[in-house]
């Protein structure tokens, strides 16, 4: 396994769309298991495949004490309204309180390459949909105010002027998660 580079806001990976993987083989199931590897090391509770360069609808979730990854995701239901704040690993160190559905119910295929459905509620529910949404080029961002929105990327630019290019390395670290 092995870690891979994180694409940060700006790359334009992050805003396209990404392709449905149909047959799971071993490459996806590699690729799974660098996602998590990364993750963990990044201490996300989600991560989705184009946040690692690779425009496939693929993410893994660590969230509420359940671990899944989720090929070719749809949300079947969705009911209620909750807001709590959100990060992403692509926008370090920015935050905001984002509205989506409180319940849902996921389906996808697993690295078996077998369809399963999953209801979640709270946190899970809050990361699969921040998750689908970067498959198809959605940041958390995109749901705040334009006002919050604006406020919020002028901060982050002013903090990362300094930095070249839009990939970060993610370091191993033995450290518990967020
Ligand atoms: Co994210």
């Amino acid at each position: 396994m092995s870690l891979l580079p994180l694409h940060l806001l700006g790359s334009p990976v992050l805003r396209q769309r990404s392709h449905e993987v149909g047959a799971v083989d071993d490459e996806i199931r590699r690729l799974l298991d660098d996602m998590y590897e990364t993750m963990d090391a990044a201490r996300g509770v989600g991560l989705a495949a184009n946040q690692v360069g690779v425009t496939r609808r693929i993410a893994v979730v660590h969230a509420d004490e359940d671990r899944f990854e989720m090929i070719d995701p749809v949300i079947l239901e969705n009911d209620g309204r909750a807001s709590a704040e959100e990060g992403c690993l692509s926008i370090p160190d920015v935050y905001g309180d984002v509205s989506r559905p409180e319940r849902i119910v996921l389906e996808a295929t697993d690295r078996h390459g077998k369809r399963f459905r999953k209801e979640a509620t709270g946190l899970k529910a809050r990361a699969i949909q921040h998750e689908i949404d970067h498959l198809d080029g959605i940041l958390f961002l995109d749901h705040l105010s334009l006002v919050k929105r604006q406020m919020l990327l002028a901060r982050y630019r002013r903090e990362h002027k300094d930095e070249t290019g839009f990939i970060k390395e993610v370091q191993a670290e033995s450290a518990g998660r967020e």
